[in-house]
């Protein structure tokens, strides 16, 4: 998730987008870039590392104060960004503002360009130079290709050509009045001045200035000048946007205008989760990991996956390893990494390690890869940041695609990182021919529309999830059951409640209970079931049946239309409905929502719990 900001105005305008960039640093990023364009010319500067080393490269020092021989340049229209890598390592060639081969045009994108492969491949057979590995230069050149003296049109054609989930602000040499900017999912956002205007991916990014905005839709195109911004459908028909008064303080600005960064980054799932899948799923039928780099026969040899993870990161690996038995009938064992570093694993060259930590420091997951690498393992890492150290340790490397994460709760890495495991059960299932044609364009379907269906679950359940947890926040105890693959939803339901309010909370498979935890139960109980359609279900039934003999109060997370699941429990949650082995994806939402909700009518700092960190690099 890139940071991107736009200005025409009267002002010069270095300054301004700088501060703008220093606004979206909580959006994480790994490099930096300005273009500012006067007199016909356009001068770019990038920097690897964090924006004191733009500033140093613009000829700013640490406190932003221009060094007395740099006068800040006139230019009064510019575009600056910060880059989140996904499409190519982290360089000053790949950081953004990105231009076509006259220089001409120049553009930031944040987000993911789809089908960036076949356009490249198009724009380089017509004669086209490319400077960068990202997807996001092919949209300058592709505005190159249309360029006839109309700039918004050429931008109309080449939005037309491309499909993903992004937003981009384009600017030309010949048009030192205008930018021009669209949007396809990522967010996109306008901020009117007094001669001069915005444009941002984020409200922070010009809050200093204005608090007028306009909200770009999705599909829409958008010409900015001073005096403001017209906004066109894809076709180029003119449409109203009334700006909008907005009353943020410094605080929630940061915060994207939620009361915290753990909510903010739960209402950032659909996102994380779209730009984690968006570009592997190229076509209808096959799942693209040639990223990956690995022989091509490894998905057919490999005798036995190892996941190995610590935390959230271990529920995400258990519910992948449910898909990939699932699809992919390869056997798959799962490990807590402190465990597994000790255990003298029986390990070697026919097995695939995958190792998954969202930060990709934590110290038991690294000496893990280490020791399976030693043992001759092929070592994967599942990770969430482009140059961490477990993408040194790791023979391949899957990236997630969240963002940073700010809170120490994870939530939106978890649902990328169980989207990752899906990609690469369905990966092995195709490469080994486990899985019917049918089958695999079936569940392409389902994971494709996952991030709407995360969309329209946060707010639905949101009220309701609240409203339990103004009921249930003053429980002693927490009880979370499931069966199979609701079963690691649970452990991280209960993980969440344990981390952020600390009430003591335990998810156990749900046949486990007569072994024992059903002593437990009492009226006073909070039993939290995940019993979304399964092959299962009607088993969690009659688990729930045995929990509420006992008096125990039970919330239920059921699938969208099963009303069988309310005739039992007390409360029912209902999510959207996706294939049997997707659902925890959606499951999980209420989960976190209620953990959140508990803890802060507790009163408690969710964003940064008592006794954690967000990355364990101890041992
Ligand atoms: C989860 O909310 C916690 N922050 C913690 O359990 C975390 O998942 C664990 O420390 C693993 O971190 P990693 O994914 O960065 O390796």
């Amino acid at each position: 998730m890139c940071g991107i900001v736009g200005y025409v105005g009267k002002r010069p305008c270095r300054d301004l987008l700088i501060a703008g960039l220093e606004k979206l640093e909580y959006r994480g990023y790994d490099s930096a870039g300005i273009a500012l364009l006067d007199d016909g010319h356009i001068e770019t500067v990038r920097a690897v590392g964090n924006l004191a080393n733009l500033r140093a490269a613009v000829g700013l020092d640490a406190d932003g104060e221009g060094s007395v021989a740099v006068a800040a340049p006139p230019a009064q229209i510019g575009l600056a960004h910060t880059r989140w890598a996904t499409h190519g390592q982290v360089t000053e060639e790949n950081a953004h503002p990105h231009n076509d081969c006259t220089d001409t045009v120049h553009i930031v994108l944040n987000g993911i360009v789809e089908n960036h492969s076949e356009l490249r491949a198009e724009l380089g057979a017509e004669g086209h130079h490319f400077s960068s590995e990202t997807d996001a230069e092919i949209v300058a050149h592709l505005i190159e290709r249309h360029y006839d003296g109309d700039f918004p049109a050429a931008v109309r054609a080449a939005f037309a050509e491309m499909r993903g989930h992004y937003a981009f602000v384009a600017m030309h040499a010949a048009h030192p009045d205008m930018l021009v900017a669209a949007r396809q999912e990522c967010p996109l956002v306008v901020g009117l001045g007094e001669g001069e205007t915005f444009v941002a991916s984020a409200i922070p990014a010009f809050l200093a200035h204005t608090r007028r905005v306009q909200y770009v839709a999705n599909g829409e195109v958008i010409t900015i000048t001073p005096d403001g911004a017209t906004f066109t459908d894809a076709a180029g028909a003119v449409v109203e946007r009334e700006p909008e008064e907005v009353d943020w303080s410094e605080d929630e600005a940061e915060k994207g205008g939620y009361e915290t960064f753990m909510l903010k980054e739960i209402h950032e799932q659909a996102d994380a989760v779209a730009e984690t899948i968006t570009d592997r799923l190229p076509e209808l039928d096959r799942v693209d990991l040639s990223e990956l780099g690995l022989d091509p026969e490894l998905p057919r040899r490999l005798r036995r996956i190892v996941i190995v993870a610590c935390g959230t990161s271990y529920h995400a690996g258990l519910v992948g390893r449910y898909a990939i038995e699932q699809w992919a009938r390869v056997p798959v064992e799962m490990d807590i990494a402190s465990e597994f570093r000790y255990r003298n694993p029986v390990i070697g060259p026919e097995d695939l390690v995958i190792a998954i930590t969202q930060s990709g420091e934590t110290a038991d997951t690294l000496a893990a890869m280490r020791l399976a690498r030693e043992r001759g393992a092929t070592v994967m890492a599942l990770t969430n940041v482009m140059g961490s150290q477990a993408t040194r340790e790791a023979h391949a490397v899957l990236f997630t695609r969240a963002g940073l994460e700010i809170g120490v709760a994870a939530t939106k890495t978890f649902t990328s990182q169980v989207a990752a495991m899906y990609l690469l059960g369905l990966w092995l299932a195709h490469e080994r021919g486990a899985f019917s044609p049918a089958s695999v364009r079936h569940v392409i379907a389902e994971l494709k529309a996952l991030p709407h269906q995360i969309q329209v679950t946060i707010p639905a359940v949101n009220d309701r999830v609240r409203e339990i947890a103004e009921r249930v926040h003053r429980g002693r105890f927490f009880l979370y059951l499931g069966r199979n693959i609701g079963l690691p939803v649970c452990l991280e339901g209960a993980l969440k409640m344990k981390e952020i309010s600390y009430i003591p909370s335990d998810a156990y498979a749900a046949g486990e209970m007569k072994h024992g935890p059903i002593a437990l139960l009492d009226s006073s109980t909070p039993v939290v079931c995940v019993a979304t359609d399964s092959p299962v279900l009607d088993k969690i039934l009659s688990n729930v049946a045995e929990v509420r003999a006992r008096g125990a109060d039970v919330i239920a997370v059921a699938t969208e239309g099963n009303e069988r699941v309310a005739e039992v429990a007390d409360e029912t949650i209902f999510v959207a409905r996706t294939d049997w082995v997707l659902q925890p994806i959606v499951a999980i939402l209420p989960l976190q929502l209620l953990a959140y909700h508990v803890a802060r009518l507790l009163g408690l700092n969710v964003d940064q719990p008592r006794n954690l960190a967000k990355t364990v690099t101890v041992e």
